[in-house]
């Protein structure tokens, strides 16, 4: 395995980001950087051995300062949206920044996204990686306690891209850690993630308000939400109705069917023309199915439009600090917050399934 480290330039108030790059014996490439622990790369050979880069990321650490839209960033402290910014903690409420309308997401307006994690090198034969760590003050954008976290990438020569989250704290406090990268498995062939066939092993979905804050949970049966059999990500985008959100596209959190804690594969993508599939395992809940719907063309949105990408962001239920009913996103002092995903790389030879 090489692992080499650059300079990926400064950001705006002077400080230094370094990218990392983690490569195994087929060519498989993980590139890393400190801002937001973010993916900039993940470059992966196809059916015929071509390889290139599957993910949405800029090349100058200006234009990740510009945007908005989380291309390959770790999100936290709690990822997606707490209705009204508020939440309360033994009887104690807190107010978070509202970033998002009425909503806080992503963890406020500065979150871990526009963070500078240090970063230290995990070497290894078969397997290496790039540990991140950052400590979140108490008050960081209105939480409680002085949060540790710790985000810790792996590349090993089976192809499989794992990222292991850990975090402490010294007050009780919520966490729910996810990363943010867009996937387009033609490595920029298909302009739109239509012909890529989804699989979500889940029987349920979170519907949302009009501010994406989850109501109820619903069946997905017989809806455009079902992905229990693979299905072309295109065909029922059309379906969606004045019920979902406007812009028009996938922004929702499945129920995964696995008992949450054990890792389990839970979803699968396969970009026929490339030939490339992505497997996706989790120890979380749940996975929010989001198809890049905010992406306007804008230069904040790299000049990507709606539909270029999608995200498949395992974590914890949005608004879980409000609901009793959702599996807890609390952790005390003394406890460790643990969670971990692959995702896994593989490509299709007409039938055969292949390792790249
Ligand atoms: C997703 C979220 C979307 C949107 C996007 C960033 O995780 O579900 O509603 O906020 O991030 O543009």
């Amino acid at each position: 395995m090489l692992i080499g480290r650059k300079s990926f330039g400064q950001t705006a108030d002077g400080m230094t980001v370094d990218q990392y790059t983690v490569k195994n014996q087929s060519g498989t490439t993980l590139k890393v950087m400190t801002y937001g622990a973010s993916i900039t790369a993940l470059e992966a050979a196809d059916k015929d051995g071509l390889t290139e880069n599957i993910v949405l990321g800029f090349d100058s650490i200006s234009d990740y300062e510009a945007h908005d839209a989380y291309f390959g960033a770790t999100i936290g402290r709690v990822c997606n949206r707490i209705a009204n910014g508020r939440f309360t903690l033994d009887g104690k409420s807190f107010r978070l920044a509202t970033n998002n309308e009425s909503s806080h997401l992503h963890g406020g307006v500065k979150g871990f996204d526009k963070a500078i994690w240090k970063a230290d090198t995990v070497p290894g034969n078969y397997e290496a990686g790039i540990r991140f760590s950052y400590s979140s003050k108490d008050g960081e954008e209105g939480y409680p306690g002085n949060l540790d976290v710790t985000v810790l990438y792996t590349l090993n020569n089976d192809n499989d891209l794992r990222i292991e989250y850990t975090a402490r704290t010294d007050a009780k406090t919520v966490v729910n850690l996810t990363n943010h990268v867009y996937w387009n498995l033609s490595g920029g062939r298909s302009k739109t993630i239509h012909d890529h066939l989804l699989h979500i092993d889940a029987d349920q979905y979170l519907a949302v308000d009009q501010h994406s804050i989850p109501t109820l949970a619903k069946a997905v049966k017989g809806t455009a939400m079902d992905f229990t059999e693979a299905v072309p990500v295109g065909q029922r985008l059309a379906d969606f109705g004045a019920e979902m959100n406007d812009p028009t596209g996938y922004d929702h959190c499945y129920v995964l069917r696995q008992a949450h804690g054990r890792l389990a594969s839970v979803a699968r993508v396969e970009d026929p023309a490339s030939g490339r599939i992505m497997e996706v395992l989790t120890t979380e809940p749940g996975i929010q199915l989001y198809t890049g719907n905010f992406l306007d063309g804008s230069l904040a949105s790299g000049g990507h439009t709606r539909y270029t990408a999608l995200c498949l962001e395992t974590q914890h239920f949005p608004d879980s600090p409000n609901r009793p009913d959702y599996p807890s996103v609390e952790l005390g002092p003394g406890e460790q917050y643990q969670s971990k995903t692959i995702f896994r790389f593989r490509y299709r030879i007409s039938k055969k399934l292949k390792r790249i």
